[in-house]
C-alpha cells in the first residue's frame, strides 16, 4: 500500500500554494473539499523560498499550509524541492551548473538544471530534505514522499568526466580491460592511462545524426550512459537514505516518465518504495502505447501497484497542440491507469497559474476561478466515484501470462548502433508487439532478460540486440520447460559492452532458434518484401508485407513457417519455429506489418487461451483489463471509442463497484465510459 494508513485511492496532485495569497490558498481548502481531493502534492519547486541563503531555512510558511491541510483532512505528498537550486546557488557555487552534450556550460535557469555530480547540489539537496523530514515527520497527514522532479540532467562537465574515470576504474579494474571492452585499437584510441579518456560528447566521440544521437564508440557512449543514470540515481537515493532515518515507515518515490530513455528505470526501481509517473498523452496518441506505459511502470517493481503521480486534468501547454481533454476523457485515462495497476490518481495542477510558462496548462482550478467549470465538474465527479470504490483494489494484482522483454542497456545499445538503419527504433519495435497482444485484451508484464520467466507461457523479445550473460540460458530454461518465445531480426548480436558475439549471430540463441543469420539487408522504408505463408499455421493470411531489416538465415534444426516473397533471397525462411525441450522458439526475421502480429496473437491466444475477452465479441477500441484481490476478479472494461458499444455478458454475474447494482443485463458503454466490475462467482 502506498501508505498503509490511507487504504483508498489517492486523489489530488501538484498545488503551488507558493504562487498565491493566503485568501486564495483559504478559498483553495474549499474548492478542494468540493472536488473531492484527498492528497496534495507540494513544495515541489520551492527551494528559493524554503531557503533564501545557505544560512537560512523559512518553513513557517510551509507550516502554515500543512496545517491548513491537516484541518481539512487533506493529505501531504511532501516533495523536497530539490529539482531547481535557487539563483544565489547558482551564483555562489557555479560548478553546480551543467555542461551540456554540446560543450556549452549552462547559466543558472530553467529547471533540473544541475550537474549530477556536483558535491555542494548534492551536500545541500540531502541538507534540505533532511530539514523537511525533522520539521514534518510528526504531521499526521504526510503521507508520502516526493524527492525532486522528473530527473533527466546529462552532464559534460570535467568534474563528470573524473568521476566518469572513477566509474570505469571501478567497472573494468584495468585499462587493458577498458581497452578490450570498448574495441580501442579501432581507429587507434588505445589508452594508457585513465586519464587519456574523455567523456563521450559532441566534442568527440559523438554528435546528432538525422534521427537519433550517434557516435563512433558504441561501448564508450553506453558506458556514459550507465554513468549517467547511475549518477543522477546517487542524487536520488542520497536524499532518500537522509529521509529515511527520520521518517522510515513513510515511502518515498520520485516521479518517472514512462518508458523514458535516458534512465535506466529497472536500476533506480530498485532504490524506489513506491513507483510512481507522469502521464500525458498528446492529441490522437493511441490507448495502447498509453497503455503499455503503466504497463511497463508496473513491471519496474515486479507488478506491484504504482502511482499516476501526473496528469493534466485537461490540455498541456507544452505539446505542439495543446488539446482539451474531450468530455469524459480525463476520466477514462485516469480509469485506465487504474485498470494498469495505479491505486492513485493525480493531476499536475491544483490551481492554474497566472505567470510563467505553465499558465496556460490546465488545472483542477482553472482562471475562471470557480467551481462552475467542465473540467472542475469532471474532476469532482470522478473524486466521488473513486472514493466509493474505497479499497477495492488497493493493492490486487494482475495476472500476465506474457511476457515481454524490456532492457534500457538494449534499448540505448541499439540506438547508438552505427548500421544497419536509421529507420531501426527499439521502442517502436516493443509497441507494435505489446500493441498486438492489448488489442486483443491479453494482458502483458514488462519483465527484465535475466528475471525468472517461470510464471509465463510466452516471452517475447523484440530486437534483443544485446545478450548479457545468462540471459540465453535463463530463455532456453523457460522453452525447454514448455514455454513459448518469440524473437526478432537484429537479436543476439553482442554482448553488454557492445562486442560482437562471432560464430554466427544470434549467437547463444543459435541452437534455441535452430538457426543462423548470415546477412541482414537494410532498404528504405517504403521498399516491401513480403512473408509468404506456407499454410502450416491456422488463421494466418497468404501473405504479408515485410520491410526495413531482411535476415538471410540458414536453417538447423528450425521449421519454416513463411518465406520471403521476392529479392534475390526469395523462398528463403523469414518466419520459422524450432521445437526445444517441451517449447517453441518462433523467429520473425523482418519487420512485418501490423496485421501480421495481429494473426500471431490470435495464434497464440487459440493455443493459450489468454485474452479477457470475457465471451463477448469485442470491437477495436475495447479495452478490458483484470486485477485481482483476494481471489476476487475485478474487471475494467473501457470503451475507448466515439460510438457506444453492448457487452453481453451471458454467462457470468457482476457487481458493478462504483454503484454497487448487479449487471443482469446487457452492458451499454456509451463512448468514454468505463464499468469496474467484481465477478461474483
Ligand atoms: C511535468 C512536471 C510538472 C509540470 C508538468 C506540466 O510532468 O513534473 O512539474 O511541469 O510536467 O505538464
Ligand atoms: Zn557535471
Amino acid at each position: 500500500m502506498i501508505n498503509s494508513k490511507l487504504p483508498f485511492i489517492l486523489y489530488g496532485g501538484d498545488y503551488n500554494p507558493d504562487q498565491w495569497p493566503q485568501e486564495i490558498i483559504e478559498k483553495d481548502m474549499h474548492l478542494l473539499k468540493l472536488a473531492n481531493i484527498n492528497i496534495v502534492t507540494l513544495p515541489v519547486f520551492s527551494w528559493a523560498l524554503l531557503q533564501p541563503d545557505e544560512d537560512t531555512y523559512n518553513f513557517e510558511w510551509l507550516d502554515k499550509i500543512f496545517d491548513l491541510l491537516k484541518q481539512n483532512n487533506i493529505y501531504v505528498c511532501l516533495a523536497t524541492s530539490t529539482a531547481a537550486q535557487p539563483a544565489w546557488m547558482s551564483r555562489k557555487y557555479p560548478e553546480m551548473l551543467p555542461v551540456d552534450f554540446h560543450g556549452s556550460k549552462r547559466k543558472h535557469g530553467g529547471r533540473v538544471k544541475f550537474c549530477p555530480n556536483s558535491t555542494k547540489y548534492r551536500e545541500l539537496s540531502v541538507k534540505l530534505a533532511t530539514k523537511l523530514a525533522e520539521r514534518y515527520k510528526d504531521y499526521s497527514n504526510l503521507a508520502i514522499w516526493h524527492v525532486a522532479n522528473e530527473y533527466d540532467n546529462y552532464c559534460y562537465c570535467g568534474h563528470c568526466q573524473e568521476e566518469f574515470r572513477q566509474w570505469l576504474k571501478n567497472r573494468y579494474k584495468t585499462i587493458d580491460n577498458l581497452n578490450n571492452a570498448w574495441n580501442m585499437n579501432f581507429w587507434g584510441h588505445t589508452v594508457y592511462s585513465w586519464d587519456e579518456i574523455v567523456a563521450p560528447s559532441a566534442l568527440n566521440e559523438m554528435w546528432d545524426g538525422p534521427s537519433k544521437t550517434c557516435t563512433t564508440f558504441q561501448g564508450m557512449a553506453l558506458d556514459y550512459n550507465r554513468f549517467m543514470s547511475d549518477s543522477i540515481l546517487a542524487c536520488y537515493i542520497g536524499e532518500y537514505n537522509a529521509i529515511k532515518k527520520t521518517t522510515p515507515d513513510i515511502k518515498i518515490t520520485t516521479n518517472f516518465m514512462g518508458a523514458f530513455k535516458p534512465l535506466d528505470y529497472f536500476k533506480w526501481a530498485e532504490y524506489m518504495d513506491v513507483i510512481s509517473w507522469d502521464n500525458y498523452p498528446s492529441y490522437g496518441d493511441s490507448p495502447s502505447n498509453v497503455a503499455m506505459s503503466h504497463d511497463l511502470m508496473r513491471g519496474l517493481k515486479s507488478g506491484d501497484s504504482f502511482m499516476l503521480i501526473e496528469q493534466s486534468p485537461s490540455q498541456a501547454n507544452w505539446q505542439p497542440y495543446n488539446s482539451v481533454k474531450r468530455p469524459g476523457e480525463m476520466k477514462l485515462q485516469s480509469y485506465q491507469a487504474l485498470a494498469h495497476g495505479a491505486d492513485s490518481v493525480m493531476f499536475f495542477q491544483m490551481r492554474q497559474s497566472i505567470g510563467a510558462c505553465e499558465k496556460y496548462h490546465a488545472a483542477v482550478i482553472s482562471h475562471a476561478d470557480s467551481e462552475n467549470t467542465r473540467i472542475f465538474k469532471e474532476c469532482a465527479a470522478l473524486g466521488k466515484e473513486l472514493n466509493a470504490l474505497g479499497d477495492s483494489i488497493i493493492d490486487s494484482k494482475y495476472n500476465s501470462k506474457v511476457g515481454i522483454i524490456f532492457d534500457w542497456d538494449n534499448w540505448w545499445a541499439v540506438e547508438f548502433s552505427s548500421g544497419p538503419s536509421i529507420e531501426l527504433k527499439y521502442l517502436p519495435q516493443i509497441q507494435k508487439y505489446y500493441a498486438g497482444f492489448h488489442n486483443k485484451n491479453i494482458p502483458v508484464d514488462f519483465v527484465k532478460p535475466n528475471d525468472d520467466f517461470s510464471k509465463y507461457d510466452i516471452i517475447i523479445a523484440p530486437v534483443l540486440y544485446m545478450l548479457k550473460d545468462n540471459v540465453a540460458d535463463n530463455i532456453k530454461n523457460f522453452v525447454s520447460k514448455g514455454g513459448t518465445f518469440i524473437t526478432t531480426f537484429f537479436s543476439g548480436y553482442v554482448d553488454e559492452n557492445d562486442r560482437v558475439k562471432i560464430g554466427g549471430y544470434p549467437s547463444e540463441l543459435r541452437d534455441l532458434l535452430g538457426l543462423w543469420v548470415e546477412e541482414l539487408d537494410a532498404l528504405p522504408p517504403e521498399i516491401n518484401n513480403s512473408i509468404q505463408m506456407n499454410g502450416s499455421l491456422d488463421n494466418f493470411d497468404y501473405e504479408y508485407k515485410c520491410n526495413m531489416l531482411f535476415d538471410i538465415i540458414n536453417l538447423e534444426g528450425a521449421t519454416t513457417l513463411g518465406t520471403y516473397g521476392s529479392d534475390f533471397y526469395r523462398g528463403r525462411p523469414v518466419f520459422t519455429c524450432n521445437k526445444y525441450g517441451n517449447g517453441d522458439a518462433y523467429y520473425i526475421a523482418s519487420n512485418p506489418e501490423t496485421k501480421f502480429v495481429d494473426d500471431l496473437v490470435t495464434y497464440l491466444d487459440s493455443k493459450h487461451s489468454l485474452s479477457l475477452s470475457l465471451g463477448c465479441d469485442i470491437q477495436f477500441g475495447t479495452e478490458i483489463t483484470k486485477r485481482v484481490k483476494n481471489d476476487k476478479n475485478i474487471f475494467f472494461i473501457l470503451n475507448h471509442n466515439d460510438k457506444s458499444i453492448t457487452l453481453n455478458l451471458k454467462n457470468k454475474s457482476f457487481i458493478n463497484l462504483i454503484t454497487n447494482e448487479n449487471i443482469t443485463d446487457d452492458l451499454l458503454l456509451n463512448s468514454r465510459d468505463v464499468f469496474i466490475l467484481e465477478e461474483i462467482i
